[in-house]
């Protein structure tokens, strides 16, 4: 299926109503890369502070590859899905010493970093380099099912892949009209994703100032709310899970997870997650070997990941004596550090009900 009517209207309605934003004022791969990265599963409202921090510690390729561990892990504190950082310093790594420090320029380069898939190879060398290379993400599958009237599940593999066929005939396309300074394929790219965001919405999309109404079959047919037809979420599942914040002489006491797990390199206090009738007494009592102690209830933290619902409950237990942790593994951090850690999402936010607390 052909679509290249689409393609001028697409760049006109870019060229006047694209956001300005950061990652869009260069054509430094490395910065791009940084930004789609950040930008998978997170909003651009929120990846903007994200970016701009990282950008200014982590300027450049050899940057990252030199940086610690702790300094890139803190850079991405809040944004989830951690291993995307790691990913990234592992690529730069692998650039310093595999690719003389120069960021690759080809597809096939590109795709041979870690972390790099399909769509963020394209949306890399069409974006900072101009090459005509699609990507296809969310905003693109809603845009082109909704033009082209496709009816069938995207997530069917079959569906899928005639989108990206869809798109890949797009793109090239654009190169065919591009005139000597235009840069048509990173426009045209960033044009389908910009309409799926501010205009084409997934629920009530906004047709009446959409370049392509003419032309849509989802809006010609009233189908924009079936078009496209994405499968049930999972059902969510609740977690419970109880943690302490054990103070002992103007510390508390954290533990570092182990290399290998999820949320790998971030700091959190003591927890484990329990079934929905446990104690927490019993709880800190058969973990913390700390005799009889006071729970103080601190706050609950509710947090979703993925198709998990997680509730986390905190205590404060004030020791008198230094604890015998050694067993959990962790360290005593001075409260007034805590702010230096990375920490989970769900851990920070205990970080601050506890300075609160304790008034630091
Ligand atoms: N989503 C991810 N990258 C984007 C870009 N460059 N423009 C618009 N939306 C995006």
């Amino acid at each position: 299926m052909r679509l290249r009517f689409i393609v001028a209207p697409l760049l006109k309605w870019f060229a006047e109503n694209a956001r300005d934003l950061p990652w869009r004022r260069t054509r430094d791969p490395y910065a791009i890369w940084v930004s789609e990265i950040m930008l998978q599963q997170t909003q651009v409202k929120t990846v903007i502070p994200y970016w701009e921090r990282w950008m200014n510690r982590l300027p450049d390729v050899a940057a990252l590859a030199n940086a610690r561990e702790d300094t890139v892990i803190k850079l991405w504190e809040g944004l989830g899905y951690y291993s995307r950082a790691r990913n990234m310093q592992k690529a730069a790594r692998l650039i310093r010493d595999e690719h003389g420090g120069r960021f690759p320029r080809d597809l096939a380069g590109v795709l041979a970093l870690p972390g790099v898939g399909r769509y963020t190879g394209g949306a890399i060398c069409s974006i900072a380099y101009n090459q005509p290379e699609p990507i296809v993400d969310g905003n693109v599958i809603r845009v082109l099912t909704r033009v082209a009237g496709i009816e069938e599940s995207p997530k069917a593999k079959p569906v899928l892949e005639q989108i990206w066929a869809i798109a890949d005939d797009l793109v090239k396309q654009t190169v065919a009209r591009q005139q000597s300074c235009q840069r048509n394929a990173s426009a045209f790219n960033q044009a389908m994703m910009e309409l799926g965001a501010l205009v084409c919405t997934p629920r009530n999309p906004r047709c009446d100032v959409c370049p392509l109404k003419g032309r849509c079959v989802a809006r010609k047919e009233n189908k924009t709310d079936r078009i496209p037809a994405l499968a049930k979420r999972a059902a969510a599942t609740k977690r419970r899970y109880v943690g302490f914040a054990i103070l002992w002489r103007g510390k508390v006491f954290v533990q570092r997870r182990p290399d290998g797990v999820v949320n790998a390199g971030y700091w959190e206090f003591p927890n484990w997650e329990v079934a929905a009738d446990a104690e927490p007494a019993a709880l800190a009592k058969g973990n913390l070997s700390l005799g009889q102690v006071e729970l103080e209830p601190l706050c609950v933290v509710n947090h979703s990941i993925t198709r998990y619902r997680n509730r986390l409950e905190m205590f404060v237990i004030r020791a008198a004596r230094k604890p015998r942790l050694a067993k959990l593994g962790g360290e005593w951090l001075p409260l007034a550090k805590l702010d230096e850690i990375p920490l989970t999402a769900a851990h920070r936010k205990v970080a601050g009900r506890l300075l609160d607390a304790e008034k630091c």
